[in-house]
């Protein structure tokens, strides 16, 4: 089994990812907060390319049972009912509802891949699940990190060495490209302190000025969830065993809206 990483969405095509397994992360924060909210209760997430299309696939469901959420430089888009702080995806806020994702980066890494035959989101919090995913797939896998404007982003790196290490404590063969060697070697280097890593990190420091420092506690802490996020359908839900891919319950879904980016 192949595994590819890529730090950087800027390094393909959307047609790329078409039918192949990809893991999509964004530590810092999207990755978290859609895992954080479908184990709150969140019915399911639809992460969109750009402010326009959130606006225009929540439509008049919008307030009721459908919640815009995201963020533009860190902070909650005017209009919108949530930001991207995981904290603020409680039970008491999302339970039951659909909410439509649009986030600077890791909601467009996750949109690109949105042909994709897998498509599985992944972070330090439920690091060990996705593994378990990963190994019950048995197919080459593609791990999209997110990354910040089209440049690295170490927190993503990180996370892609964590599953690359725990794939290579199975006893299957896999075979890593460059990118994924690289990830591992990060890996090993910030393993003994994830929140010091993130807190050093351009983006973390960034969240840390405008008030998030909690965040990066929370999105560097292993194994929280045990679960998750997939495409289910058209749209990231947590999978049930065996569940066969539905049709959204609502006419919305990630392969019909997108755009330019704003
Ligand atoms: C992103 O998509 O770039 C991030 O999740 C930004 C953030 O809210 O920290």
């Amino acid at each position: 089994m192949k595994i590819e990483v890529f730090f950087s969405p800027s390094q393909i095509d959307d047609l790329f990812l078409r039918d192949k397994n990809v893991v999509v992360i964004d530590v810092l924060r999207a990755s978290s907060t859609v895992i954080a909210a479908l184990n709150n209760g969140a019915r399911e997430i639809i992460p969109v390319n750009t402010i326009e299309s959130a606006v225009k696939v929540s439509g008049n469901l919008f307030g009721d049972v459908v919640l815009r959420g995201g963020e533009r430089n860190g902070k909650i888009i005017e209009g919108f009912n949530l930001g991207n702080s995981p904290f603020e995806y409680t039970e008491e806020a999302v339970k039951g509802k659909s909410i439509i994702l649009c986030t600077s980066n890791g909601s467009p890494a996750m949109w690109k891949a949105r042909y994709a035959k897998n498509l599985l989101i992944a972070g330090f919090v439920n690091v060990s699940a996705v593994v378990e995913r990963i190994k019950e797939i048995k197919d080459d896998i593609y791990i999209l990190c997110a990354g910040k404007l089209t440049q690295f982003c170490i927190e993503d790196a990180v996370s892609a060495g964590m599953i690359i290490k725990q794939l290579m404590d199975d006893d299957q063969e896999f075979e890593f490209n460059d990118s994924g060697v690289a990830a591992f070697a990060l890996y090993k280097n910030a393993s003994k302190s994830l929140v010091k890593m993130a807190k050093a990190s351009d983006h973390g420091k960034y969240l840390m000025e405008i008030g998030f420092e909690k965040d990066l506690e929370f999105c560097t802490s292993v194994d929280m969830f045990d679960a998750v996020p997939e495409l289910v359908g058209n749209v990231l839900k947590l999978k049930k065993k065996n569940e066969v891919p539905a049709t959204p319950h609502v006419p919305i879904s990630i392969d019909t809206v997108g755009g330019k980016g704003d």
